[in-house]
């Protein structure tokens, strides 16, 4: 898919909006190739046949009843039982093949869920770290959870209301312009009109709402910072000053909010005419056709009643096109991320690396990002020219430098969370792209600048780098017991137990403990890059 930013600009006009729509159309293309398998695509095909099964029998209720009322009317027994006896079967029917439909839109619904869940698991950690990183990178957490959100609301849209909708209005025009086409082309018509209708009142509702939600997302983000800095506000003093801005900001973006709402409710009024007033017509049509004795009276029951359905079943369309609309820009975002090249190319035959001294050497390496806010005009950044040195085995060495040197880039660079543009990383002469990236990261050892304790015991922390098979050896074994041991004697009680969210135990003096335990295991297990030790890098 282009890279191409979602341009709420393009649809302020309602043939920008049309072709926004094409856009629309190739992220929810993109969202069926990658998040519906063969297995979704088979319960989506059941679950259309049942749809279409269970509509069918339950528009056939009004015809039914006109029949009855016909037998009725004419002392006609046989009409009368037949209408009796298919009504009571379109109920039948009609709840057994609304459960198939709604049993296979669950199959479906969780089926998608788990492929697109899979799928951002998988792509996720395989996409380029280095894009991660990246300043305003685009995967990033908050658009994979977005994404995934959006992606089920719009699955809910589609399988709840779009095909019942969508099939209901097929089939009661189908079934009208079979027993009368005059009648089912009135409605044919004015569902254009409705279309049309509908069309620019999403379009008002799109382009008007972005500003407004996004006032919504700022005022949001602003809350969750200030919560999380709660002591900073309190001791400013600052606390009453915040609530009345929030509270003020808010009212602005509701009454916005309102207003565009309160528009578009009023713009549903000519919509609702025009469905009233097309019933209206074709009763007027039908009702002169028995005038005339061109049609039975008992037809009048179901024209009237497909006809109301058909108008009606544009509404629930367009709400759900309104829905999918607004899920749009999260999923390109989602699109986007996931649809990142992944520049790490590993060769068919990697050089695995065993454990033993390394040398480490940077051959004439250049870098830069992209960066957004860095150049005027948005281009790459260079941070890295012409770096050559050399590491040999047992040599310590310190980068030393100020804020925004290339410390942290080279330390990305080593582990290989991107490849560098220019020059080469050589690892025991060969270079860092030929070679096994698990076998060059076991041998590595980074500790982050900023702490990241996952949630779990401070022993899980501990060991988290750690092999499978060597991470109860690692504590339990004879020769490595003293971090291990002083952790328990110096109180961590927690030590073996959960820890809680972001392991709560860490808060206090224990943290010191976790630091020590881990500047020590860090020195015998070759190193952790997640454990929480604070060193500056
Ligand atoms: N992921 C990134 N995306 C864009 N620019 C970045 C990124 N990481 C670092 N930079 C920029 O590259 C320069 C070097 O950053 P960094 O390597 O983190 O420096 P140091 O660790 O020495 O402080 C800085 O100007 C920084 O803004
Ligand atoms: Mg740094």
């Amino acid at each position: 898919m282009e890279e191409q930013e979602y341009s709420q600009d393009n649809q302020t006009s309602l043939l920008g909006y049309l072709k926004s729509m094409g856009e629309t159309r190739d992220i929810l293309r993109w969202c069926l190739c990658e998040f519906v398998n063969d297995t979704a695509r088979t319960f989506i095909r059941r679950l259309l046949i049942w749809s279409v099964l269970s509509r069918a029998v339950s528009l056939a209720y009004p015809y039914l009843m006109g029949l009855g009322i016909d037998g009725l009317y004419q002392h006609n027994l046989t009409f009368a039982i037949f209408a009796v006896v298919g009504i009571a079967l379109t109920y039948v029917l009609g709840s057994v093949f609304e459960w198939r439909a709604g049993h296979f839109i669950e199959l479906t619904l969780g089926e998608n869920l788990r492929t697109i869940d899979h799928a951002i698991n998988k792509l996720f950690f395989a996409k380029n770290l280095g894009l991660h990183l990246q300043e305003g990178g685009k995967l990033t957490q908050e658009n994979m959870e977005k994404g995934w959100n959006r992606f089920d609301m719009v699955q809910k849209a589609v399988l709840f209301s779009g095909i019942d909708s969508g099939v209901t209005l097929v089939l009661s025009l189908l079934m009208l312009s079979v027993l009368s086409p005059m009648c089912g082309l009135i409605i044919a018509a004015t569902l254009v009109g409705n279309f049309v209708i509908s069309l620019s009142l999403n379009r008002l509702v799109t382009v008007h709402m972005e500003p407004v939600e996004s006032m919504f997302r700022a005022l949001t983000r602003k809350r969750g910072e200030r919560w999380q800095g709660v002591e900073r506000v309190i001791t400013s003093g600052r606390d009453l000053e915040e609530i009345e801005q929030m509270n003020r900001e808010f009212t602005t973006a509701l009454e916005a909010d309102r207003k565009i709402w309160l528009s578009y409710i009023r713009g549903t009024m000519p919509r609702s005419l025009l469905a009233g007033f097309s019933v209206t017509i074709t009763g007027l049509y039908a009702g002169s056709q028995v005038w005339y004795g061109h049609m039975d009276v008992v037809d009048i029951v179901p024209i009237l009643t497909w006809a109301g359905m058909a108008s009606q079943q544009m509404r629930f369309l367009a709400r759900v096109e309104r829905e999918v609309n607004w899920c749009t820009p999260s999923l390109k975002s989602l699109c986007h991320a996931l649809s990142l090249p992944n520049q790490l190319a590993q060769t068919d035959q990697p050089i695995v690396l065993s454990d033993g001294p390394v040398e480490i050497a940077f051959e004439g390496l250049g870098h830069s990002y992209d960066h957004k806010r860095g150049a005027e005009n948005g281009s790459a950044v260079s941070v890295l020219q012409e770096l050559s040195f050399r590491v040999r085995p047992g040599e310590k060495v310190a980068l030393i430098g100020p804020s925004g040197a290339g410390k942290s880039t080279i330390t990305r660079l080593i582990q290989r969370y991107m490849d560098p543009e220019h020059g080469a990383i050589r690892v025991n002469g060969h270079d860092l792209r030929e070679v096994d990236l698990r076998s060059w990261r076991r041998l590595v050892g980074y500790i982050p600048q900023t702490p990241r304790v996952f949630d779990g015991t401070l022993r899980d922390n501990l060991v988290y780098s750690l092999p499978p098979e060597t991470r109860s050896t690692i504590t339990e074994s004879p020769g490595r017991p003293q971090w291990h041991e002083a952790l328990r004697r110096r109180g961590s009680a927690r030590y073996d137990r959960g820890g809680g969210p972001q392991a709560s135990a860490l808060h206090d003096h224990r943290r010191g403990d976790l630091q020590s335990g881990c500047r020590e295991s860090d020195r015998r297990a070759g190193g952790d890059r997640s454990a929480p030790c604070r060193r500056g890098s």
